[in-house]
């Protein structure tokens, strides 16, 4: 039996690592399994939230309304569309920093004469920073994976992208990196001290992460 203490709330989770369109038939992606998102959605939904899933990853979760997107692009737009109705943002996505300038419209050949191919990238939106700076009520969460100076890094995230709470971790650490079912996470909230938290299952981060935002 689960308190349903999140019913009424009207949440949105991104998860999954965007990908990039080169042509029809290729892309710039990146590692990211979109489990720690999945498991943020998961635990909202068993707790009675609204929720809805802005994902680049298959899920078979039921009672979720599920967005399917491939770009940063795509993944901006469906959350700019919602954000005003919502109370809480999880932005667990691994949105690519680059995009291709240009997508062909058509497969790209190898040139027999080309040993190098260059394509040439431009800078994705900051869709987290971007959807923040326009925020009235909504509660902003934001993920920060480093690979070093971890809290510095992380506060810097918190002010610069307007975000209520930054969750941490080191994926160089055993256990919370890309693609495993568990994690090691600090979580930062403005005035208040770092809270370091256990390796644990996805699952239970996200349990820990729903009771911590349902006692504020
Ligand atoms: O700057 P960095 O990529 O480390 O920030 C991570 C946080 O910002 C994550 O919550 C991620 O979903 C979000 N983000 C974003 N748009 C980007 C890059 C990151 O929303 N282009």
């Amino acid at each position: 039996f689960i308190d349903k203490k999140l019913t009424g709330k009207k949440v949105i989770v991104t998860a999954g690592g965007t990908k990039e369109n080169i042509d029809p038939v290729r892309y710039i992606g990146n590692r990211s399994s979109g489990k720690m998102g999945l498991a943020m959605a998961e635990v909202a939904r068993d707790l009675g939230a609204d929720i809805t899933l802005i994902t680049t990853v298959e899920t078979d979760l039921t009672d979720i309304e599920i967005i399917k997107v491939q770009t940063a692009a795509e993944m901006m737009k469906k959350l700019q569309d919602r954000f005003d109705t919502i109370d809480v943002l999880v932005m667990a996505a691994a949105v690519a920093d680059f995009k291709p300038i240009n997508v062909a419209d058509q497969k790209i050949k190898k040139n027999d004469n080309e040993d190098i191919f260059t394509i040439k990238l431009t800078k994705n939106p900051d869709i987290l920073k971007t959807v923040a700076s326009t925020k009235t009520h909504q509660f902003v969460v934001g993920f920060a994976a480093e690979t070093q100076n971890l809290l510095a890094n992380a506060e810097k995230k918190l002010a610069s992208k307007n975000a209520d709470v930054i969750l941490a971790n080191n994926v160089s650490e055993n256990g919370a990196g890309f693609n495993v079912d568990t994690n090691k996470i600090t979580l930062l909230q403005k005035d208040h001290e770092p809270d370091s938290w256990p390796l644990m299952s996805k699952v239970d981060v996200a349990k820990k992460f729903w009771g911590f935002y349902i006692n504020l």
